[in-house]
């Protein structure tokens, strides 16, 4: 691939092989550059940084010797700036004076860059990320590439810290208050346009002959004198934030919209609005040494060290390919045949082309066809109004959708997607039919949730070739897609699919073949047990609070109503008829299966909802009960608490020992993407994990006596007390590449 750089000389000094390395070119531009030969992305290690501060040593030498009169901070890499610090290095920290002490090193070589004797630049292109920006913030000026892969970013908040080499401070010093608080609670990036527009940059320059206008750039510089700010807040928003009240107002109202969207779980955001409460305006010095301090306590809490497993989970997920077997690697995809073009089937087409993939949907009715298309018409319409993508791209895009009602336009397609009615003898006359149309190497996948994809490959002549590719519905928004794996599906078929779902930008997860795969048998036992609960006297305010309580996005019972009363009931019947007495429907569950409530989608069910808008719960639904409304505080909550979580902790030391999870580690990533179970608590046996064995099976015994043998222990879970070894113990992640 061709570097999107093309300057015929790079300012580099060809006999260092120091990361990073400075340079004094004959005009009298010093260059440091980052290009780290063992990782293809700069990352500022401990060494890194070392060397930077010999490296601004070098530069005030050679500035006092008269040889350099501007420095330029640059990378050598062919797309990207630095990516931010060392992640693996903050994992190890346990000791909040040692990692303060560290951050203040890091912050005192930053201020190193401002005290130099010239002017300084960091020329930005591609990702310039975490630690990268600071080390931009800490320049005079930031010129940044027109590339699309230039994106300038704090994403410290979503690992449940802040940026404390001098980020928290210096970023809304240069660009206001309101812009910076929009990056720095949300770690969300900007691109060049943006970074301009807001004052985040001083200057855009073209991608392609990068190097050289940014030596112009920082010769134009010592002519005369160019804003450090490429845009401007305007003069009133500037002085409206200076000012004591307006910062105020401000930072109440960011408190306030925090607050509601954390519910106080995640303290990253809180200590950064602090520090700006206590600093913005004041000295940098006292800012500097607030953002070390909280940065250290953060480091050190459970919530930060949650979220970094969260992020080696997914990384670990993105670097592999499904399967142990090194040898074998994806066959990348280009054309996609979906059958079905239901909700699923044109969901998922609209993602295939969002990702530039050609896709031929077909169905057995002209209209079905037809609504199909509208489907990932109007998923495109989404996006245009989110402004993520322009209005003749998003038809572009779509004109790579076709569909009809023929098996031969199947023929060209390297995956094959069913996505027809839940019924086994369709899904396997369909596969058979299409198995007959399609190319030696087309790999075949089923997008069912609840049949067993071992079954359905008995009707193929091929099934080394076929598995389950389950994604969740609204497929464009839910990140997690389980790969099922039947006893005869090849590696092949399974690390192709795997990166098919990589590169639709899913988070792919193997598992076995087994009622409800992954998510949906674990989520069964929890939503059961809220009906029982509902059965037992507590108010659906109360369950769902408790759970939301917790961290969950959508209390049990909300939840329900969102997948639909009619459907949730057949899923549990399912279970139950897979599983046995212990996924027994809650009779209150099963009363208001038989009944018109169908839940969001029919305008009530638990709660009440108008224009799809939930408007509280709907207290009539206890008259189908035949019981009255409770008071919403009479339930014991810790008991809630503990009967909708270890349910749930239970099925999934279950789904461990069957095999239909190959780690401790699959399980949380799954219930993750799958459910929204809360981040910040590393996921569902990372949480488990965190109860003493043996105390997490006496306190499944005592439900046991208490409610009966739904509640009765999983094997493994006896083991693990006998043993006194955690999940992820006995499972460790080894099968990850
Ligand atoms: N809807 C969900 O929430 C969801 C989530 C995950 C998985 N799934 C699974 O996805 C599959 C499809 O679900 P859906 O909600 O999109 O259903 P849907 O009813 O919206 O669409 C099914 C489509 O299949 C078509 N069809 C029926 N027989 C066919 C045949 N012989 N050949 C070609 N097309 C045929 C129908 O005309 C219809 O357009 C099911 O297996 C379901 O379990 C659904």
């Amino acid at each position: 691939m061709l570097p999107s750089r093309l300057d015929p000389v790079a300012p580099t000094d060809p006999s260092s092989t120091a990361n990073p390395s400075f340079h004094a070119d004959p005009r009298g531009t010093g260059w440091i550059t980052f290009d780290d030969p063992d990782r293809q992305l700069n990352v500022l290690t401990e060494e890194a940084m070392r060397r930077l501060g010999e490296s601004l040593d070098e530069a005030r030498g050679a500035a006092r010797a008269g040889r350099i009169d501007v420095l330029v901070i640059r990378s050598g890499k062919a797309d990207s700036f630095v990516a931010g610090a060392d992640i693996d290095a903050i994992v190890g920290i346990e000791d909040p004076t040692e990692a303060e002490a560290k951050i203040r090193m890091g912050q005192a070589i930053f201020n190193d860059v401002g005290s130099l004797p010239v002017p300084t630049v960091a020329a930005i292109h591609g990702a310039c990320v975490g630690g990268g920006l600071e080390l931009a913030l800490a320049c005079d000026y930031r010129v940044v590439s027109d590339s699309a892969k230039t994106t300038l970013q704090f994403p410290e908040v979503m690992l449940g810290l802040l940026p404390a080499w001098g980020g928290t401070t210096r970023l809304p010093r240069l660009i206001g208050l309101r812009a910076s608080l929009d990056m720095l609670l949300t770690g969300r990036g900007v691109r060049a346009a943006k970074a301009k527009k807001i004052g985040l940059a001083t200057a855009i320059l073209p991608a392609a002959i990068f190097d050289s206008k940014v030596q112009d750039f920082a010769r134009e510089l010592l002519k005369r004198e160019v804003d450090r700010r490429g845009g401007r807040l305007k003069h009133l928003a500037r002085a409206a934030e200076r000012s004591w009240p307006g910062r105020k107002d401000i930072l109440t109202m960011a408190r306030k919209k925090v607050t509601e969207s954390t519910a106080g779980h995640y303290p990253a955001p809180l200590r950064i609005l602090q520090i700006l409460d206590d600093h913005f305006g004041g000295e940098v010095e006292a800012s500097l040494a607030a953002e070390a301090r909280a940065a250290a306590e953060l480091i050190v809490a459970p919530v930060c060290k949650n979220l970094l497993h969260v992020y080696h989970l997914r990384e670990a997920v993105r670097k592999g390919t499904g399967v142990a077997d090194a040898e074998i690697r994806p066959r990348t995809i280009a054309e996609l045949g979906v059958l079905g073009a239901g909700v699923m089937g044109g969901g998922i087409a609209h993602l295939a082309a969002q990702n530039d993939v050609r896709v031929y949907m077909k169905d057995i009715r002209h209209e079905a066809v037809t609504s199909g298309l509208q489907h990932a018409r109007s998923r495109f319409d989404r996006v245009v109004e989110r402004g993520r993508m322009k209005r003749r791209e998003a038809a572009q895009r779509m004109e790579l959708i076709a569909g009809g009602l023929e098996y031969h336009g199947l023929g060209p397609a390297d995956v094959v997607v069913e996505a027809v009615v839940e019924r086994m003898d369709i899904k396997q006359q369909v596969l058979r039919e299409a198995e007959q149309h399609i190319g030696d190497q087309c790999v075949l996948a089923t997008n069912t949730s609840s049949l067993s994809v071992e079954r359905m490959a008995e009707a193929l002549e091929r099934p080394g070739r076929f598995c389950g590719m389950h994604f969740f519905n609204p497929v464009d928004r839910m990140p997690l897609v389980e790969v099922v794996r039947g006893a005869a599906t090849s590696s092949q078929t399974v690390a192709t699919v795997y990166g098919f779902a990589l590169a639709l930008g899913k988070v792919p997860i193997v598992v076995g073949d087994g009622p409800g795969f992954l998510v949906n048998r674990i989520l069964g036992p929890y939503l059961n047990e809220a009906g029982f609960l509902l059965g037992d006297g507590a108010s659906v305010e109360q369950i769902d609070r408790v759970a939301k309580d917790f961290g969950m996005p959508m209390g049990p019972l909300r939840l329900i109503d969102e997948i639909g009363i009619d459907v949730s009931g057949h899923a549990g019947a399912s279970l139950h008829e897979a599983l046995g007495d212990r996924l027994t429907p809650a009779p209150a569950l099963a009363a208001l299966a038989g009944t018109k409530r169908l839940g969001r989608k029919g305008g009530s069910g638990f709660y009440l909802y108008e224009k799809g808008r939930e408007k509280g719960v709907d207290q009539s639904m206890y008259e189908a009960l035949g019981s009255v409304p409770p008071a919403a505080t009479d339930f014991d909550e810790k008991a809630i608490r503990t009967r909708l979580l270890l349910p749930m902790v239970n099925e999934a030391a279950r789904i461990l020992e069957e095999g239909i999870a190959r780690c401790a580690a699959d399980v949380d990533l799954s219930m993750i993407m799958g459910t929204g179970f809360p981040p910040f608590r590393g996921g569902l046996l990372r949480f488990a994990d965190t109860l003493h064995p043996r105390s997490l099976l006496e306190s499944i015994r005592e439900l046991q006596e208490e409610h009966g043998d739904r509640f009765e222990p999983a094997p493994l879970v006896v083991t693990l007390a006998d043993e006194d070894r955690t999940f992820y113990e006995a499972f460790p992640d080894e099968t990850h590449e």
